[in-house]
């Protein structure tokens, strides 16, 4: 009976106990990935964080500092454009703890060149340099942690509304984000049999060190608080939120979607 009662209570809380989720993309405390680490961490569950390594080793040390209060479990370099890195990685999880549950992708990159003026004159190398890191990392992190996935998992990436519509300035990352929402649902009919979800959270503005790279995000921050129906933005814990929700049994039949994460912004025709 007792088991009974835990196994529904479980199912009907938020409950992320004996999970072992990998988190991407931390750079500060105003990374939609902090959001998420914590929201994830408070529904209890066993964390391993990811850093993007420098060669002076600051960007180690200021992640490890501000991720210390979560207790990681795991703290690894993973530089997405590096296989080492991202065999390492996934190598140090299997040995550890032997099995993955939760994979959140919350990183991007392109050059700040590219993120204003005209789309046309974007370069070969600049493209294929968002993509890469915004779109096939995706792809290539999915892959590796397919193995480890034995029970099930749940894996969640970050895009934005400038890859289903054409906004300002968001340009080459607007092809990115096209890419990887189609990605998504490649993955999710992919990993689906092996009861692996994969879904998207569409944030809306929010100001971080990715998004300051974006011509006028200010004012398009400005805009969203004037015209989405709660007349405001979202905050990361309200990414965080979705997220947990979204690795978690309560979303156990949603796979291959886009959540709006964005204070309704999206449905609004003007
Ligand atoms: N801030 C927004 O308004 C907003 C809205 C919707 C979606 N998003 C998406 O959310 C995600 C997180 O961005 P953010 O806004 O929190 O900014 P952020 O700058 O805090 O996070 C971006 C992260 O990407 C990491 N990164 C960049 N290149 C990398 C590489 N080669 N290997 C590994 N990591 C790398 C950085 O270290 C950083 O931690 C991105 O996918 C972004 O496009 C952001």
């Amino acid at each position: 009976m007792l088991n009974f009662v835990k196994f529904t209570l479980r199912i009907y809380m938020l409950d992320l106990k004996g999970k072992n989720a990998l988190v991407t993309g931390i750079a500060n405390n105003r990374s939609i990935a902090w959001g998420i680490a914590q929201q994830l961490h408070k529904a209890g569950a066993k964390l391993g964080i990811t850093y993007l390594p420098d060669s002076k080793g600051k960007m180690e040390k200021k992640v490890a500092e501000l991720v210390e209060p979560l207790n990681p479990d795991l703290f690894v370099p993973c530089n997405v454009q590096n296989d080492e890195q991202i065999q390492s990685t996934f190598a140090t999880i299997k040995e550890k703890w032997g099995k993955l549950d939760i994979l959140i992708h919350c990183l991007a990159f392109a050059n700040k060149d590219d993120l204003s003026g005209d789309f046309s004159q974007t370069g070969r190398a600049g493209f294929n340099l968002a993509l890469e890191v915004s779109t096939y990392s995706l792809v290539q992190l999915a892959g590796a942690a397919k193995p480890l996935m034995t029970e099930s998992g749940s894996i969640v990436t970050l895009t934005y509304l400038g890859g289903v519509r054409a906004i300002p300035n968001y340009n080459v990352m607007g092809i990115a984000k096209a890419g990887l929402e189609m990605s998504v649902r490649y993955l999710a009919a992919e990993l689906g049999p092996n009861n692996i979800r994969v879904n998207a959270i569409s944030a809306g503005p929010i100001r971080t060190l990715a998004s300051s790279a974006v011509g006028g995000i200010l004012d398009a921050i400005h805009h969203v608080e004037k015209v989405a129906p709660l007349r405001r933005t979202v905050t990361q814990q309200e990414v965080g939120n979705a997220a947990a929700f979204l690795c978690s049994d309560l979303a156990s039949g949603i796979t291959g979607q886009i959540l709006y994460v964005d204070a309704g912004y999206e449905i609004m025709g003007m």
